[in-house]
């Protein structure tokens, strides 16, 4: 497959405030309020043949987002999707993945936002999904790492400012894990960098962390709780620590670049018999049929 770079990017068109442009070409104002500020909110969103998965819920949460930061919609919802679709078809990707960014707009560099709001910054961008890394990826599991939880107090809000996210999960790379899993001052699992974090308990209940300012309400993570609510599996949202995770029969991660991941390690221990568990696979596929993302 064709790999990603800046001069040849897989994603060939962006579409920057109302343009479609090669991608190479496409660019922000320089006072842009993200680049200065990071004054911006982005979406992520699985393509799969052609099709935005949970699409609803992360425009739900783009709209939550932009409402928590008090910046306006770019554009209605239908033309949005309009966009997106516009997006999937002119790059010619049928599985990837689309980014939505919103920001605030370009403005002079301050830090109380203009009393009259610039027009926002709307800039998708699409590539293609590493199907054979995540292939790889559900049947091996990955390893994670554990590292400070050193975000801000809002982290319900889905913003372009990922600093902390992206230090810890480079910490991680460095010590051969693929993802980082976020611990808080009482040594509590707060989420990943960039996915959710589950355990299978020692009662056999799911357990993943409930919602508050300190994660990510993550799309993927509510149509897994939907879906295992409908098969009448046992859910818990609740905190759990490191050790009760390294203890715990299974884990996992989810996001919308990979739903039900297995985690076999964490900081080098293992997780149950350090291969992919029972119900992990069950709740990868409760999850495929559920939002449509079977291949096969
Ligand atoms: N990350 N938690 C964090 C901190 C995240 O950044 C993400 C998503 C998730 C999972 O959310 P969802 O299921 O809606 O993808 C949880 C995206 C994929 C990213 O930053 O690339």
């Amino acid at each position: 497959m064709q790999k990603w770079s800046a001069r040849n990017p897989v994603g060939r068109i962006a579409y920057v405030n109302g343009r479609y442009l090669p991608h190479a070409a496409a660019g922000v104002h320089i006072e842009d309020r993200a680049l200065q500020l990071g004054d911006g909110i982005y979406e992520v969103t699985n393509v799969i043949a052609g099709k935005p998965i949970d699409e609803e819920p992360h425009l739900d949460r783009m709209e939550r987002s932009l409402r928590e930061l008090g910046i306006e919609m770019p554009m209605g919802r239908p033309a949005l999707k309009l966009v997106m679709r516009e997006m999937i078809a002119r790059n010619r990707i049928s599985n990837g993945l689309l980014y939505l960014q919103v920001t605030r707009g370009a403005s002079k560099r301050d830090h109380v936002p203009p009393k009259q709001p610039p027009r926002p910054t709307l800039i998708p961008t699409m590539r293609a999904q590493d199907m054979a890394g995540l292939a790889v990826r559900m049947e091996k599991g990955i390893a994670v790492s554990t590292q400070p939880d050193i975000r801000w107090g809002r982290c319900d809000i889905k913003t372009v400012q990922l600093l902390p996210n992206l230090l810890a999960k480079q910490a991680a790379k460095k010590a051969g894990a693929f993802e980082a899993w976020l611990v808080d001052h009482d040594g509590y699992v707060t989420e990943g960098a960039s996915t959710n974090a589950w355990i299978v308990d020692g009662e056999g209940n799911v357990v993943t962390r409930d919602l508050s300012h300190a994660i990510l309400p993550g799309v993927t993570r509510k149509v897994m709780l939907e879906a295992m609510a409908a098969a009448q599996m046992k859910v818990v949202e609740r905190k759990f620590t490191v050790a009760e995770a390294q203890g715990a029969r299974e884990a996992f991660i989810s996001s919308a670049t990979g739903a039900a991941v297995p985690v076999v390690t964490i900081d080098g221990k293992k997780v149950g018999d350090g291969t992919p568990g029972p119900l992990t696979r069950r709740i990868h596929d409760l999850y495929a049929t559920k939002a449509g993302t079977k291949t096969a």
